[in-house]
């Protein structure tokens, strides 16, 4: 990607001192604003437990959806038993573009984004078109807690549990005609409130968007999230709706949706766009197809260290060969990358 690579997040916050300097600094610089308000309220991510330290913001969503969010319950058959990243690492080490591109700058500059009320369009080759108030989208699906590996194309990686509800249960509510063969997404356009897509500097012609052909959007594995950690999605992280897809590259994972279409060719996508012969629409997770600039053998699992690199290897679909290998049977995964 343009996005930088190695990122640039320090060393030295994943020793337990540092985390807690960093803790404070983060603190100190005020990041917490939104979340602030949040402290004192109970913590629905106790419920599920994770670790959450008290002096960390907590993002408990608009009062509509906590009852939903605390009735979460985890699916194991969905989950991995790795440890997932401290949750310090999940909220101050995001890619979300709108905000800026360096590591830092979601958690900095999203603090006061609006995420409540929120609408999304649905739009194209389906039976039941319209704009839906995020509350009508949500209602009638149970939330579900599954932790996931995240791998980002720029060779680093997180275990992040995610709380939200397959894709699948979404799209057969709207009913997509047969000529629906694709699902794109569309990111919110705010330039007042997304300070980087009014930038003369910018290399995406926003929206971000992103696509799906219809069996990949249809996949169990496939998550509409809402939540992280227990909790309501934080904006630098893609509040108040993204989506997750765990066999993929991190940049189909397309956050702050605020269109979802149902369309008959593949559809554009953000990176795509910008350097074809660097990311694909496909984007499946491949240590055996190299980014022409870096290897895609191994990944860096934050955290990690200079003393303590935590570089592990990549794993075909990203460990999720068994659920999602069969879609692309007989397709050149060195063509389509
Ligand atoms: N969605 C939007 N709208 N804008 C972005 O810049 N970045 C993508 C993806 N979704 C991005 C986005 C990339 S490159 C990654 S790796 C993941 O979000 C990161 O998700 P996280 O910050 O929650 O870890």
């Amino acid at each position: 990607m343009l996005i930088k690579k190695p990122d640039s997040i320090k060393s030295s916050q994943i020793t337990p001192e540092s985390i807690y300097r960093n803790r404070r600094q983060f603190m100190k610089a005020g990041l917490g604003l939104a979340a602030v308000s949040s402290l004192g309220l109970p913590s629905i991510a106790q419920a599920l437990e994770y670790d959450i330290p008290a002096d960390l913001p907590q993002y408990p969503g608009p009062e509509w959806m906590r009852a939903q969010l605390a009735a979460a319950v985890r699916n194991d058959a969905f989950s991995t038993s790795e440890e997932p990243a401290p949750y310090y690492n999940a909220i101050t080490h995001n890619n979300f573009y709108e905000f800026g591109t360096d590591k830092r700058d979601p958690v900095r500059k999203a603090q006061n984004f609006k995420t409540d009320p929120w609408t999304v369009e649905i739009a194209g080759e389906v039976a039941k078109p319209g704009k839906y108030n995020l509350e009508d989208i949500l209602k009638p699906h149970a939330l579900e807690d599954r932790v996931y590996r995240l791998r980002c194309v720029e060779a680093w990686s997180m275990v992040i549990p995610w709380l939200g509800f397959p894709l699948a249960d979404l799209i057969k509510r709207f009913e997509p005609t047969s000529k629906a063969k694709f699902v794109r997404f569309e990111t919110l356009v705010d330039k007042e409130q997304m300070p980087e897509q009014d930038s003369i500097f910018s290399t995406i012609d926003w929206p971000y968007v992103e696509g799906l052909r219809m069996d990949e959007a249809m996949n169990p594995l496939t998550l509409m999230a809402v939540g992280v950690y227990g909790n309501a999605l934080p904006p630098q992280n893609g509040a108040p709706l993204r989506l997750v897809v765990p066999w993929k590259y991190g940049f189909k994972s397309i956050k702050s949706i605020v269109k979802i279409e149902f369309v008959e060719e593949m559809p554009a996508s953000s990176w795509n766009i910008i350097a074809p012969g660097e990311y694909g629409f496909f984007a499946n997770v491949n240590p055996e197809v190299d980014h022409p600039r870096w290897s895609q053998a191994t990944e860096r699992r934050l955290p990690s260290s200079l003393l303590s690199p935590n570089i592990v290897d990549t794993q075909p679909y990203n460990g999720y060969g068994e659920e999602v290998a069969h879609m692309y049977k007989g397709m050149d995964l060195k063509k389509w990358y």
